[in-house]
This record gives structure tokens, sequence and C-alpha cells, in this order.
């Protein structure tokens, strides 16, 4: 089962980017969590990151032409917004789950909506780098 974790803009700056919300461990942290937790599940896991939308929806694209088993996507500020990459997932007619570290229900009123909630077969918010983990396991759980 080959699975595509996609996170969005500002997740790459995690450890230096606010803290005292996101926490001190870093991207190449998670990435490695995410690596270690995949393989103990049999779970080919391709992480990737981009601060931009076109090419958040570039990758969505590529999931769909290789045949990926589902998507886990944090689609960061993008998650408020973006209409695009809703879009994109569409297209996919494979399993999406939304991860979020923080618990955007009880953050800024702008968080507190997300445009992609509705076509995800399940969202993980506020249990920070474990969240992904979860969402391995959903995938983990179709075997
Ligand atoms: C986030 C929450 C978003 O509101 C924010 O813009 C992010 C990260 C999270 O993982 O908690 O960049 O998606």
């Amino acid at each position: 089962m080959k699975i595509m974790i996609l996170n969005g803009p500002n997740l790459d700056m995690l450890g230096v980017r606010q803290p005292e919300i996101y926490g001190n461990k870093d991207y190449d942290d998670l990435c490695f969590e995410i690596d270690e937790w995949a393989g103990d599940m049999g779970i080919m896991a391709d992480v990737r990151q981009s601060n931009y939308e076109g090419e958040l929806v570039e990758f969505i694209h590529e999931a769909y032409e290789d045949n990926f088993d589902g998507v886990i996507i944090n689609p960061a500020a993008y998650t408020h917004y973006s209409y695009a990459i809703r879009d994109a997932l569409l297209i996919l007619n494979v399993p999406v789950v939304e991860v979020h570290l923080t618990d955007i229900s009880q953050r800024d009123e702008f968080r507190r909506h997300s445009v992609i909630s509705d076509i995800c077969a399940k969202t993980i918010k506020g249990k920070g780098f474990e969240g992904y983990k979860e969402a391995l396991e959903f995938f983990f759980d179709l075997l």
C-alpha cells in the first residue's frame, strides 16, 4: 500500500515557527517519525511539503496518476480557503485523511472552518505528530 502524505505552507518551519503552538520538534523529526510508523505498518509513505498551492495540486494529480492508495493531507493555512486543493482532492477515488497538528476548532475564528473536511474520510486534529500515526492507522486498518 502506498500513501502520499502532503504538508502545506510553513510546516517546513516546524520547530522555529510558533513553538508555543506547534512544539519544538522540526519537520525532519516529523518525516522521521512518519517513516518509522509507516515502516512498522508495512506502508510505503511518500512524504512531501510545499509552500505553493499549485504544487500541492500537482502532487495530488500525481497521487491520482500513480495510483496511490490514499492521501493524508495537512494543507496548513490552505485548509481554510483553498478550493483548488479541494477540487484536486475530489479527483481522487481513494480515501483522503485530513490532519492538523493543532485543534483548529479551538483557535482563531478563521481556522474553525475547513473547506476539505466534508470530503475527507476522517479528520484528525489537535494530536500533534501522533495525528499522522492515527491517519496511517486508518489506512493500515483497510489492509
Ligand atoms: C495547521 C492549522 C492551520 O490553521 C495553520 O494555518 C497551519 C497548521 C495545523 O496543523 O494545526 O499552518 O494545519
